[in-house]
C-alpha cells in the first residue's frame, strides 16, 4: 500500500531505499527492509500493477563486535576512557584489564597508544590528551544507519580488515506503474463464475493470473472393461491371420435371418419363447429378398440340393418375426448372402463391403471370392442367470469360405487360432447344429482347473444353407464360435460373472485391470 500511494504521488518511486516502512526498525535501507519491499513488489508484479526493475549493490552490515562499538565505543576509546587524567596515579595494566575485558584491554592498549590517546606512567596508564574522537564507533554508526561511508573505501576496507563490518550483496529497486495501477489491492479473482458472467462484474474484476508451472489434479481417464481388452486381443489374432471384421450392429434380427437362412427348423426349441427374446413393438419385419426367401421356404418344406427338407408347414409369420439374436451366425448368414450375390448374377459390387483377399485373384466365371470374415459382438438369450451365465453376453465367430474346404481345414485353422490364444491342447467331439454337418464342439485343456472344458461350437455349413443363397457346390463354408466372457473369466480368475458385467462390477477394478496379452 505504502508503494501503490508513493507511485500515486509520484508515478514512479526511482529507489526504493527511500521507502520509510511503518512499524519496521531496520532503517529502509536494509537488507531486511528491502527484502519486505521485493515481496510487496511480486505480489504488485503478478496483479500487473507494477513494473519494477532491480539494482545490485553491495553494501556492509556490522558484525556482532562491530554492533558492539555502535554501542559502547571502540576499544580504544574504552580504554582512555577507563584510564585517569595525567597527573593521577596510573591505572596497572591488571586494573584496566577488569575495567574494559581482556579482549578491550589488549586490543585497545595498542590503538590508542599508536594515536597518541594514552601514555605509560610506571607501572600503569594515564590519559594523554583531555579528548578523543572515536572515528570508529563514528563511522560504524553512519554504517549501520545508512548502509555506506561517506569516508570512502579506504575507511570501508580497514573496517573490513579488523572484522567489524562485512560485505553483503544486496538489491535495491525502481517501481513503475503497471498496466493495472490502482491504489488499492482487490484480491484477484481465480475463477470465472456463472454470477460475475450474469451480473458483468468480470468486466472490472481483476484475475490471478495463471500458474503454468503448477502441477495439475490428477484426471482419472476411461478404461477398457477386461471384456473389451480381451475382445482387442482376439480381434488382434482375426487380424494377424488376414480376417476381416463383419458388421453386427444389427442386434434386432428376424426370425428368417437368425434361424431360417441358417436351416434352423422353425419347430426348433432354440426358437421357444423361453429362449429367445422377441420384440413386440414393432413384432414384424421387413421381407427378406423375395427369391432367396422363396428358396429358404422351399428347402425347409420341401428339400432340395440332395436334402428332403424338413417337411413341414412353412410360416411366414414365424420367419418375419423381431427378435433380438441369439447368435452372431445371423450376422455371418447375411455377409455370406451377399458375398453370395456375384454367384447369383446379382451386380452389387457398391454394396457388398467384402473385399477381396490375398490370393483371391482367380475370379472364375461364376463370381465367387473367397472371404475370411469374423465377429465380436453381443448376442441375447433368455436364460435364467446364475454365476455363469448371463441374458446378454458376446460372441466370437470365424468364418471361411473357399472352394473345396475340408473337415481338417476347420480344425488347422481353430488348432491355429486357440494356439495364438494360448490353448494348445485342444479336442474336437461330434455335435449337432441344424447348420452345420458335420458339427465339432471345441473342448480345450485347462491346465489350472486341470480338465477339458468346452469353448465353442464348430462345423461346416449345410449345403441347405448354402445352396439358395446361390454359392456354387464347389464353395464350402465352414465356422466356429466362442463365448468371450469364458476366456475373460479364466484370463482375469473371475469365477462369478457377475462381478464382471452387471451393477455389481466395481469401477475400481475396471480401471485397475491389466491388459490382456496372449
Ligand atoms: N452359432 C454357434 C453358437 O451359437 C456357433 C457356431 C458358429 C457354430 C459357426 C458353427 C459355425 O454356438
Amino acid at each position: 500500500q505504502l508503494i501503490l500511494d508513493t507511485l500515486d504521488t509520484q508515478s514512479t518511486l526511482p529507489d526504493s531505499r527511500a521507502l520509510k516502512i511503518p512499524g519496521q526498525s531496520s532503517p529502509a535501507s536494509s537488507h531486511d527492509a528491502q527484502i519486505t519491499i521485493l515481496g510487496a513488489l511480486n505480489s504488485l508484479l503478478s496483479r500487473e500493477m507494477i513494473t519494477y526493475e532491480t539494482h545490485e549493490v553491495s553494501s556492509h552490515v556490522l558484525t556482532p563486535e562491530g554492533v558492539q562499538i555502535v554501542r559502547e565505543g571502540s576499544h580504544e576509546a574504552r580504554v582512555w576512557a577507563a584510564l585517569p587524567e595525567r597527573g593521577s596515579a596510573p591505572l596497572s595494566a591488571q586494573d584496566l584489564k577488569k575495567a574494559v575485558g581482556d579482549e578491550a584491554a589488549k586490543v585497545g592498549q595498542g590503538r590508542a597508544f599508536k594515536s597518541g590517546w594514552i601514555a605509560k606512567e610506571g607501572n600503569g596508564f594515564v590519559k594523554a590528551v583531555s579528548n578523543i574522537t572515536d572515528t570508529t564507533q563514528i563511522e560504524l554508526r553512519e554504517l549501520e544507519s545508512s548502509g555506506t561511508l561517506v569516508a570512502g573505501e579506504k575507511a570501508l576496507a580497514e573496517l573490513r580488515k579488523r572484522k567489524l563490518i562485512m560485505q553483503r550483496k544486496g538489491q535495491w529497486f525502481t517501481v513503475h506503474k503497471g498496466a493495472n495501477f490502482s491504489t488499492s489491492i482487490a484480491k484477484p479473482e481465480t475463477d470465472l463464475t456463472v454470477d460475475m458472467l450474469t451480473s458483468g462484474s468480470w468486466k472490472k474484476s481483476t484475475f490471478k493470473k495463471y500458474n503454468f508451472e503448477a502441477d495439475g489434479i490428477p484426471t482419472s481417464g476411461g478404461a477398457l472393461h477386461p471384456i473389451l481388452k480381451v475382445r482387442e486381443e482376439i480381434r488382434g489374432i482375426f487380424l494377424e491371420m488376414g480376417f476381416e471384421e463383419m458388421p453386427t450392429g444389427t442386434f434386432v434380427e428376424s426370425g428368417f435371418w437368425c434361424f431360417d437362412a441358417l436351416f434352423v427348423p422353425q419347430l426348433h426349441p432354440a426358437r421357444e419363447l423361453q429362449d429367445t427374446f422377441y420384440l413386440s413393438d414393432p413384432s414384424t419385419s421387413l421381407p427378406p429378398p423375395s427369391d432367396y426367401y422363396e428358396r429358404v421356404a422351399r428347402v425347409h418344406e420341401h428339400g432340395g440340393y440332395d436334402s428332403i427338407g424338413y417337411r413341414t408347414p412353412w410360416s411366414h409369420e414365424e420367419s418375419h418375426k423381431l427378435l433380438l439374436r441369439t447368435h452372431t451366425t445371423a450376422s455371418s448368414a447375411a455377409m455370406l448372402y451377399k458375398l453370395a450375390a456375384k454367384c447369383r448374377g446379382e451386380d452389387i459390387d457398391g454394396d457388398l463391403s467384402v473385399k477381396s483377399q490375398p490370393g483371391a485373384a482367380n475370379l472364375s466365371d461364376d463370381g465367387f471370392r473367397p472371404a475370411k470374415l469374423f465377429s465380436i459382438d453381443r448376442v441375447f438369450r433368455n436364460e435364467t442367470m446364475d454365476a455363469t451365465h448371463l441374458a446378454e453376453f458376446h460372441q466370437v465367430e470365424g468364418v471361411v469360405a473357399d472352394r473345396n474346404l475340408t473337415l481338417a481345414d476347420l480344425i488347422g485353422f481353430m488348432r491355429t487360432f486357440f494356439r495364438k490364444m494360448g490353448m494348445k491342447n485342444l479336442r474336437f467331439k461330434p455335435a449337432y447344429n441344424p447348420y452345420t454337418e458335420p458339427s465339432l464342439e471345441i473342448f480345450a485343456w485347462h491346465p489350472l482347473l486341470e480338465k477339458w472344458v468346452e469353448i465353442g461350437n464348430s462345423g461346416m455349413f449345410r449345403p441347405e444353407m448354402l445352396a439358395p443363397m446361390g454359392f456354387p457346390p464347389d464353395v464350402r463354408v465352414h465356422g466356429w464360435g466362442i463365448g468371450l466372457e469364458r476366456p475373460t473369466m479364466i484370463r482375469y480368475g473371475v469365477n462369478n460373472i457377475r462381478t464382471l458385467v452387471g451393477h455389481k462390477t466395481s469401477i475400481e477394478n475396471v480401471e485397475n485391470s491389466p491388459a490382456v496379452m496372449f
